[in-house]
């Protein structure tokens, strides 16, 4: 990373790794608003920090898609860590997330992992601890699992936001090593239909944005034949119970009509390995 004339720094990150600042930004810009959904003062500073393609990667007015998915996912690992406060949460393709910030109880164990760039990145806003640190690795290498293997149990595993840049067998395959070696464990993941993936790579080739979304998944159950077992799963538009009631108003209006528009097209799932 290096400083540009504007005082920001300047990074170098791959295609896929670049898209961290799609979520990054969108917590940044919730997180001013009056009554957020979810309050992410580091994303706000670290935003203000970097020299980025906001045209690319900046938060678009009316999305709150990737800010709810995240929202769910927090409800999630919060109730996990209510169940098993020292138990380990592993952040696979984490980029610039702060959800250890946001749920951390002082007792849980933590695995940040992310491709080497990106975890340069990382280094550079947060730092490893006792109960924390960082890998750099793909989610389809196998040995960060040994370190994984080295924390405390029970063990929840979050994809958010990764596993659809990844190829159909490769994720295929890594989702299987997770459920064999891990047995019992938790794992959040994002899902998308396939016909959306060209809309994606519309968007992207307007936007320039070289990312492109390459698994889809019609139906989450489809999943379980890799050894995954649904425990709950979500449209973003329609969060689980334990988070609707918390809403902000302005969520608990829009909701519904953003529900009948896409169809549940985003979608958060919780399996038990
Ligand atoms: C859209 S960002 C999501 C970041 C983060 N999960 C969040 O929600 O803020 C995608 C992330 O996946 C990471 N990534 C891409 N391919 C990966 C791989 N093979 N293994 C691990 N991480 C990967 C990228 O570096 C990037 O940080």
């Amino acid at each position: 990373m290096t400083e540009t004339g504007g005082g920001k720094e300047r990074v170098r990150l791959g295609a896929v790794q670049e898209t961290l600042f799609i979520p990054l930004a969108e917590r940044a810009r919730e997180s001013v608003r009056r009554r957020p959904l979810l309050r992410d003062p580091k994303a706000v500073k670290m935003i203000a920090r970097i020299d980025y393609a906001v045209d690319k990667y900046g938060p678009s007015a009316g999305s709150r898609t990737t800010v709810l998915r995240t929202a769910i996912v927090d409800t999630w690992v919060r109730a996990f860590l209510a169940e098993h406060p020292a138990g380990t949460v592993i952040e696979i393709g984490t980029g610039l997330n702060t959800r250890f910030e946001r749920v951390d109880n002082g007792s849980v164990h933590w695995i940040d992992l992310d491709l080497p760039d990106t975890i340069d990145l990382r280094r550079r806003f947060f730092t490893d601890t006792d109960r924390r640190r960082m890998i750099a690795a793909s989610v389809l290498d196998e040995d960060w699992l040994r370190t994984v293997e080295e924390c405390p149990g029970p063990y929840f595993f979050v994809a958010e936001g990764v596993l659809v840049y990844l190829p159909e067998e490769k994720v295929g395959e890594a989702l299987t090593r997770i459920a064999r070696r891990f047995p019992g464990a938790l794992l959040a993941l994002d899902t998308y239909p396939g016909w959306l993936l060209e809309k994606q790579h519309e968007a992207a080739e307007r936007k320039r944005m070289a990312a492109r979304w390459a698994w889809s998944c019609d139906d989450p159950r489809s999943l379980e034949r890799l050894g995954l077992r649904i425990v709950e799963t979500a449209a973003v538009t329609r969060p689980p119970r334990a988070l609707r009631t918390q809403l902000p108003f302005r969520y608990r209006l829009f909701l519904p009509i953003a529900h009948r528009l896409l169809r549940g097209l985003f979608r958060v799932t919780l399996f038990r390995t």
